[in-house]
């Protein structure tokens, strides 16, 4: 059995070496143990990324604000980490359930109370990973977890923001209301709020501002609600906002919202730079957008290129072609696909009233429900809600095994018929 490691964070030097040895005692119970210590959030990231722990230590103060960074840093290949809350009596359930609940909504999967007790650090790696010497050590999935889906392309003028908008919308409709969040994470030039005649008084930069205190109750205030049943949260209104901004900061407000929201589109701006990686790396579909147009092709192939060298599992990214028209001449989606050495996932039609739609400010797919470029919404929409396992490691690792290195169900109907 691999070494199960923990990582311990915790302000207080003396309680953190207490509790190290009491999980590093474990090794007499047969269990193989590697503790790791950190005394603070940041630090405890930085070494949760390095030692990529299957069970982390965090104290119940800080369980709200910590448990996502660290689960997002000590993600590896598709592994899902424990968080444990550990407490003083004085915090007992009884005075302060309130933090209990909030802990296990932030994700921490049980606790333990302090000073440890071996047999109690015992019975919590008994729970989560099965007997000493069990085959696999099973994990319990993670927190409670949304899917992020950033919409991407390296060019403007593709259909990016139509897709977010319209793409919220329709999960929306399948998800129900208070579901389905849109960021407007294009900082310098958002405009994604004009497609759904929204004027919002509070932006990313308000959330991001906010950092420090921000919580699902704060972030809440940040977002306005649309007819559709979406939560909007818009871009900076000034560029020099929107300067300031790091890619750290996106990532926050976005681990946040996901933690609210089962579903995240995040609407971008055409630029491979930190924000939009981080933005990346956090989805767990990243839509690539592109149009049969030669040059748009290209810059499309360098951006899959890019993308490429991120390792991300081969059915996280997936490929849109957008405003398609069979015009005789114009590229068909197969010489598409063929320039692109890739399936093309998705094919969304041209259609002249979506443009009348976004001038309208009303999002295409709810004033259409019968249109074809609904009913292409409506196939992407299918994809992201159909498996809740379908972002975690082991199906795409099965994918992986049973259908080589070209996972895509849809692709290899295709390659039957
Ligand atoms: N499938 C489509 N059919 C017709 N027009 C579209 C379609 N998708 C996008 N458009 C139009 O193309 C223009 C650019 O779209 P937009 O979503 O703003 O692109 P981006 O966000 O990539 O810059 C807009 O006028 C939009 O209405
Ligand atoms: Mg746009």
């Amino acid at each position: 059995m691999d070494a199960i490691r923990v990582l311990v964070v915790n302000e207080d030097e003396a309680v953190r070496k207490a509790i190290r040895s009491a999980f590093a005692g474990l090794s007499t119970r047969g269990y193989a143990m590697v503790t790791f210590e950190a005394p603070t959030l940041a630090r405890g990231c930085e070494v949760a990324r390095a030692a990529r722990p299957a069970l982390m230590l965090v104290e119940l103060k800080a369980a709200e604000t910590s448990v996502q960074s660290l689960l997002e840093a000590s993600r590896g290949a598709g592994r899902a980490a424990n968080v444990v809350a550990t407490y003083l009596p004085p915090d007992a359930p009884a005075a302060k359930s309130d933090a209990f609940l909030k802990a296990v909504r932030a994700g921490v999967s049980d606790f333990l109370r302090l000073p440890p007790v071996a047999e109690e650090a015992e019975a919590i790696v008994r729970k989560l990973f099965g007997e000493p010497g069990a085959p696999g050590s099973a994990r319990r999935s993670a927190a409670r977890e949304g899917k992020i889906v950033a919409v991407f392309s390296h060019k403007g003028g593709v259909g990016k923001t139509t897709l977010a908008v319209n793409l919220a919308a329709a999960l929306s409709r399948k998800e129900g209301a208070g579901r389905v969040a849109l960021v407007d994470s294009a900082l310098q030039l958002g405009n994604a709020a004009t497609f759904l005649d929204l004027e919002p008084e509070y932006t990313l930069f308000d959330a991001v501002r906010s950092l420090s205190r921000l919580d699902e109750a704060l972030l809440g205030e940040y977002l306005i609600p649309h007819s559709s049943g979406l939560s909007f949260l818009d871009a900076p209104r000034r560029a020099p906002e929107a300067g300031t901004i790091t890619d750290d900061q996106v990532s926050q407000v976005l681990i946040l919202l996901r933690s609210m929201f089962p579903y995240v589109v995040v609407d971008t701006f055409p630029m491979i730079d930190s924000i939009n990686l981080a933005t990346m790396d956090l989805a767990s579909t990243i839509l690539i957008v592109t149009e049969a147009v030669s040059p748009i092709v290209k810059g499309t192939r360098r951006c899959l290129e890019v993308i490429d060298q991120l390792d991300y599992a081969r059915d996280k990214v997936r490929l849109v072609l957008n405003r398609y028209a069979p015009f005789a001449g114009n590229c068909r989606p197969e010489t598409v696909a063929e320039a692109l050495e890739r399936d093309i996932d998705y094919v969304v039609p041209y259609d002249r009233r979506v443009v009348i739609a976004a001038n309208d400010g009303v999002p295409y797919v709810t004033s259409s429900r019968r249109s074809a470029f609904a009913a292409a919404l409506r196939a992407i929409v299918e994809d992201l809600t159909r498996d809740p396992e379908s972002d975690g490691g082991r199906r795409s690792l099965l994918k992986r095994l049973f259908f080589g290195s070209r996972p895509n169900g849809r692709a290899l109907a295709a390659a039957r018929e």
